[in-house]
């Protein structure tokens, strides 16, 4: 059964053309101000916490789930925020067509998709290759918050970003279990009403690090490039 899309019509949604010949975010925003994205918005109770407490930055939220961009717009038409805009795209597909590298102030993934299952591991996007893609989409200092409720995924991304060595871990420890004043998406909310851990990750972008240490890595085939249009809304 496929589901119906509902037509998003909101001031704060962007649609997909306004990507077109990259996104500009003047136009868009009316200033200069820096840029940080979450991928994985889900219905937007993170982003609207942390537009709020920083109103000197603009945020792009971002999901592939339609519902979910029109319960982030609903609320964001009930609580007026002019730093915050939404839109339904896939994060790869942002990343190579609308942005350009060392634009990102910071990055937010909150409790992706963990596919659990030993077999469907390789569909996580927070790996090696996607990793590496943000270090060059971060500016020089840029930030990368990452959540979950999955020790395994963790481990995983914690791992991975201490090899890359293009990261530096801004947490004493590996993990986190809370970092003060960082908001609570849906999905931790509902971990921590059930008593589950959450792990947080924060590294920054290392700045000394030549970009030629780290090459641009060929973007991963296998996502949906482009929504057809009457899926737009
Ligand atoms: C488990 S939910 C978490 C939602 C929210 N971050 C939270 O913590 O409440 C993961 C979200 O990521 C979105 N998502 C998964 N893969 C994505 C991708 N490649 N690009 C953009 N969004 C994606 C899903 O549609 C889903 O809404």
């Amino acid at each position: 059964m496929t589901q119906r899309t509902i037509s998003i019509e909101s001031p704060y949604f962007l649609r997909v053309e306004t990507l077109e010949g990259g996104l500009d975010l003047p136009a868009v925003f009316g200033n200069n101000n820096p840029l940080a994205l979450e991928i994985g918005c889900g219905t937007g109770h993170f982003i609207l916490e942390r537009a709020t407490q920083q109103p000197e930055t603009n945020f792009l939220a971002i999901d592939i789930y339609n519902k979910g961009c029109w319960k982030t717009c609903k609320k964001l038409d009930a609580k007026p925020l002019s730093n915050v805009r939404v839109m339904r795209i896939e994060a790869r597909y942002l990343l190579s067509e609308g942005l350009a590298p060392d634009m990102l102030a910071a990055i937010y993934i909150n409790c992706p998709d963990p596919w659990p299952k030993k077999r469907h591991r390789q569909r996580r996007l927070v790996n090696r290759s996607f990793l590496q893609t943000l270090w060059h989409y971060l500016q020089p200092d840029g930030d990368f918050y990452f959540s979950t409720d999955f020790y395994d995924y963790a481990v995983e991304v914690a791992e991975i970003m201490a090899r890359l060595s293009g990261y530096k871990n801004q947490l004493a420890n590996t993990f986190a279990h809370e970092l003060p004043g960082y908001p609570l998406s849906k999905y931790m909310q509902r971990f921590q009403q059930i008593g589950k851990p959450l792990y947080f990750i924060h590294q920054r972008r290392d700045p000394e690090l030549p970009r030629r240490t780290l090459p641009f890595p060929k973007f991963q085939r296998g996502f949906r490039v482009r929504w057809p249009k009457s899926e737009h809304g």
